[in-house]
């Protein structure tokens, strides 16, 4: 199956992984096709997406091993959030495979797993306003997908697994990703003996909540002050657990940034919220390339020079400058 469609050895590997896992009774629970039009608009995909995804909606003409493939993603998606798996999973990408059902079928087996998290978010009372906001996610980075590779598709599963275990809110312009500090997931943290320093509250292990920045629409300031202002008491009411801290890993926090960009802009106004984590961070360029130039080729010459940040970013790069992705925090 992995040969016939070309899914790469990784994929062999995440699929031996998950051929032990239990078999969801009565097989994958797929919406019917009578159902798709509402699961796709739950999942934020746009009109041209759903258009395609239902085309090929999943059915009997579909080869046996197809249904396999979705039925094991299914079964990973189920086992971790039964489980409460808070660790990264890497989910290998398909968006490079040629046969478009196959490309999509990470995004059917998300389809078939809505109801799996809709009952944990019924059991913490989470707002419909967040379910909502949180699962149309998904239709954002098919929009990305297609916007980067110019077809359907999903590119980054590993991504959007994080949000079907659990493991991530939208809050008005803003995701959270309750995690612990300087275990998981930013560039950089201040060795413990420094992290002390700075407070108990932002010592090695303690909860964090991970900022991320979903694209579309500006970054508007009020709206990103609204959204930092809920946020602790969100995750103390539906979850009873304090969050004291929140800290930001991005390109978007490289303050050689503020020395091209307006103050007043929304990205100059967003760094200024956080204290930058000492150190250099990591190299920044190619999620520059993907979030600004939808390339996922660090490609200056071809990069087209329409705003102020675009410029900004070419500039420094023809001068022989690089661009950092710096992790920050905040006290929520
Ligand atoms: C974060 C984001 C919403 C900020 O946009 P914003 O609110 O318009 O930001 P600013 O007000 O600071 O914009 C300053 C200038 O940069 C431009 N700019 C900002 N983001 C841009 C982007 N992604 N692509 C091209 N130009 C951009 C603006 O158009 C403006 O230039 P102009 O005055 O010539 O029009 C936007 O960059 C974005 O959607 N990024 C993708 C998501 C992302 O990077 N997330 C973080 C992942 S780690």
């Amino acid at each position: 199956m992995v040969d016939r469609f070309d899914l790469g050895a990784e994929m062999r590997g995440w699929l031996e992984e998950a051929s032990g896992l239990p078999v969801p009774e009565g097989g994958l629970p797929l919406p019917g096709r009578a159902e798709a039009p509402a699961v796709l608009a739950r999942l934020g995909c746009e009109p041209r997406d759903a258009e395609e995804l239902l085309e090929i909606w999943p059915d009997a003409s579909w080869p046996v091993e197809l249904w396999w493939l979705m039925e094991r993603m299914y079964a990973v998606v189920a086992a971790d959030l039964a489980a409460g798996r808070r660790e990264w999973r890497s989910w290998p990408s398909q968006v490079r495979v040629a046969d478009v059902r196959a490309r999509c079928a990470v995004v059917f087996a998300l389809a078939a797993a809505v109801p799996l998290l809709e009952r944990v978010y019924d059991r913490y009372g989470v707002p419909e306003e967040v379910r909502a906001a949180t699962l149309s996610d998904v239709g954002r980075h098919v929009v990305k997908t297609r916007q980067i590779f110019g077809y359907l598709g999903l590119e980054i599963a590993t991504w959007v697994a994080l949000h079907f275990r659990a493991g991530l809110y939208e809050l008005g312009r803003l995701q959270y990703e309750p995690a612990r500090l300087g275990v998981q997931g930013a560039v950089e943290w201040p060795a413990p003996e420094r992290a002390a320093e700075l407070g108990a509250e932002l010592e090695w292990g303690r909860p964090v909540l991970r900022l991320h920045i979903a694209p579309g629409g500006p970054l508007d300031d009020a709206a990103v002050g609204a959204s930092l202002g809920r946020a602790r008491g969100f995750f103390r009411e539906h979850f009873g657990a304090d969050y004291p801290v929140a800290t930001c890993t991005s390109w978007l926090l490289d303050p050689r940034l503020a020395e091209y960009l307006p103050e007043g802009s929304n990205i100059v106004r967003f760094q200024r919220r956080f204290t930058l984590v000492e150190g250099e961070g990591a190299p920044g360029e190619a999620d520059v390339f993907r979030f600004v130039f939808r390339s996922v080729e660090v490609a200056p010459e071809r990069a087209p020079r329409r705003t102020t940040l675009e410029r900004a970013l070419l500039d420094h790069l023809a001068a022989g400058g690089t661009w950092r992705v710096r992790t920050g925090w905040l006290r929520l």
